[in-house]
């Protein structure tokens, strides 16, 4: 398996994209409402049901639907995901975990060889990297919890997609060649994803998902067949015959999991976003913590001590991610200790801002902080809509790598999710996204694995202000962050902060990403003055927002680096 830092990279590469281009970029408007998403037919899907009368969930389950549809490489039914809701009466917020689990047969050391070593893409391809897919079960909690109209309008939508087919872009055909050799591996696969057996779709043609619209016909009469009807046993009959591990029990058991979001106060406004199994909303909050007594609107765009105070404190946010984060039903996860300001206060006194610290110096929070902290007291592919009621979704979910663990589930079209590889196959081994992990995210049944995606929506004086997120593996925090900041520190509008250059840290590998082109060559050697290894790569990420102006109307921009569109009315 080819290693990349992440599949966004390598569309960005493919197209020559670059922030510089996409420089005061305009947001849509709208006073009504607003779909962003990473697919134009998908955000149209939305936007159809918010038309009939239809707030924000329709809308989000709508477009979530046709993304499983027209983007089959990014996301899907046969993955996970989270939302963050905002519920326009009450203001509240809250968390839906419809993420992966682990299946009951999974153990601890499924991907080790009898040397104890990580068998090379064993939970990335195939069979044995698939968790019990949530999203189905995820998106009817969403839509029986909040949504106006019935299941059956939200789901119609990408039944139409898949039915009538849709054009592929170039951006497909580019994920397909570089996943290429996995997908005709598998027979299923080969059928959906080619038009002959042979040949995939290149960019301009039709592509039809007749076996996935008959199952979107099934889960539009009863989502429950997905998890105990006729798709439940298509897909547990592929995994028995081809020695996979979901079983009719782990489909059985699956329920996806309301949670309370991770809130933290930034510079006035109130920045919620994903709790555990979700590293996001943690280190989002922890690293703004960190950034927040500095005057970065002060300093200037993209002045080298902004930078480099951002770098320091993203380097300490994934050192204690990679210690102390997992799934919360197995493992004691630290919110408040890591989310507080004291805790912040304790670690921005060790950045030294004229020197970059290496890593291997910068440890996670040690049990003797964690539990002095404890003892005080503490306040505590994306989509993104909105409607006229304050109702707001922020919505990130995935199959995890490019076309996922590339099987396809005979005669459903169903593209099942690799999210095993999230997990931390053993201490210190870096998964597809570099990132390491320890016991806090070891393999267990039922677990579910460690991620990043961060669905975030942000409020003042409890008033929606605006949501974003992205997808981007171990870069879906830094970027999620970044957007945020470059609308709460930099004044920028929704397409602006999604278009602009972003960097990236990660505490290991030990160097900074810098999309090129959006860093000057003076500002990138001081960085390296100040002992930073700098990799200027390719953009990366694929973010949405929806931005609330000061006179009710809604703004709204998809990410340039990727192909999707924002709408509103
Ligand atoms: O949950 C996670 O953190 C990853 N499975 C997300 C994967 C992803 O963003 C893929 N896109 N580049």
């Amino acid at each position: 398996m080819k290693k990349f830092w992440c599949s966004w990279i390598v569309v960005a590469c493919a197209l020559g994209t670059n922030p510089a281009e996409a420089a005061f970029p305009r947001p849509a408007v709208g006073n009504k409402a607003m779909v962003a998403s990473a697919h134009g037919e998908a955000t149209d899907a939305g936007i159809a049901v918010l038309r009939r009368g239809g707030n924000a969930v329709d809308a989000a389950v709508a477009t979530a639907f046709a993304v499983s549809v027209t983007l089959p490489y990014s996301a899907g039914i046969g993955g996970g995901g989270f939302a963050l809701v905002r519920e326009g009466k009450s203001g509240d917020i809250s968390a839906l975990d419809f993420r992966e689990r682990a299946p009951l047969a999974a153990s601890r050391d499924m991907y080790l060889d009898d040397q104890g070593q990580v068998r090379p893409g064993a939970s990335v391809d195939g069979y044995l990297s698939v968790g019990v897919p949530g999203t189905v079960s995820g998106l009817y909690a969403l839509h029986k919890k909040h949504g106006r109209l019935p299941w059956k309008d939200v789901v119609e939508p990408a039944i139409r997609l898949a039915q009538d087919g849709f054009l592929v872009s170039e951006l497909y055909a580019k994920f397909f060649a570089w996943r290429r050799e996995l997908l005709m591996q598998h027979p299923a696969s080969r059928k959906v994803f080619t038009r002959d057996g042979e040949h995939p779709y290149a960019a301009g043609e039709l592509f039809i998902q007749r076996d996935l619209a008959r199952t979107l016909r099934r889960i539009q009469k009863d989502p429950n067949d997905f998890y105990r009807g006729e798709i439940a046993q298509a897909i547990v009959a592929d995994m028995e015959k081809n020695g996979g591990l979901v079983t009719a029990q782990d489909l059985l058991a699956y329920q996806p999991t309301w949670r309370e979001a991770v809130c933290g106060p930034y510079r006035g406004y109130d920045v919620c976003s994903m709790p555990p199994p979700s590293a996001g909303g943690v280190h989002i909050v922890q690293i703004l913590n960190l950034v927040e007594p500095t005057d970065l609107s002060a300093l200037g765009w993209h002045h080298p001590d902004a930078l480099h105070l951002l770098i320091e404190s993203m380097r300490i946010a994934y050192a204690d991610r990679a210690t102390h984060l997992g799934d919360p039903a197995f493992t004691k996860v630290p919110v408040k200790e890591l989310t507080s300001r004291a805790y912040a206060d304790k670690r921005r006194a060790e950045i030294d801002m004229k020197k970059a610290r290496p890593s291997t110096e910068v440890k996670a929070a040690d049990e003797a902080t964690l539990a002095t902290l404890a003892k005080e007291s503490h306040d505590t592919s994306h989509l993104t809509c909105a409607d006229a009621d304050g109702n707001v979704v922020s919505l990130t979910f995935t199959v995890n790598y490019g076309f996922g663990s590339g099987v396809v589930v005979p005669g459903t079209g169903i593209l099942l999710n690799d999210e095993m590889d999230d997990f931390s196959a053993a201490p210190g081994v870096p998964n597809a996204y570099g990132l390491i992990g320890a016991e806090a995210n070891a393999i267990a049944p039922a677990k579910i694995p460690l991620s990043s995606m961060s669905p975030t929506i942000v409020e003042k004086d409890g008033v929606f202000v605006f949501a974003t997120g992205s997808p981007g593996g171990s870069t879906i925090i830094t970027t999620s962050l970044q957007v945020s900041m470059h609308i709460i520190d930099y004044g920028m509008n929704a397409a602006e902060a999604v278009a602009a250059p972003r960097l990236h840290h990660q505490w290991t590998p030990d160097k900074v990403r810098l999309e090129a082109l959006g860093f000057d060559a003076s500002t990138i050697e001081e960085l390296e003055r100040r002992g930073h290894t700098v990799e200027s790569t390719r953009g990366w990420g694929n973010a949405s927002a929806v931005v609330r102006r000061a006179d009710g109307s809604l703004e709204g921009a998809a990410d340039p680096r990727g192909e999707g569109t924002a709408r509103g009315y």
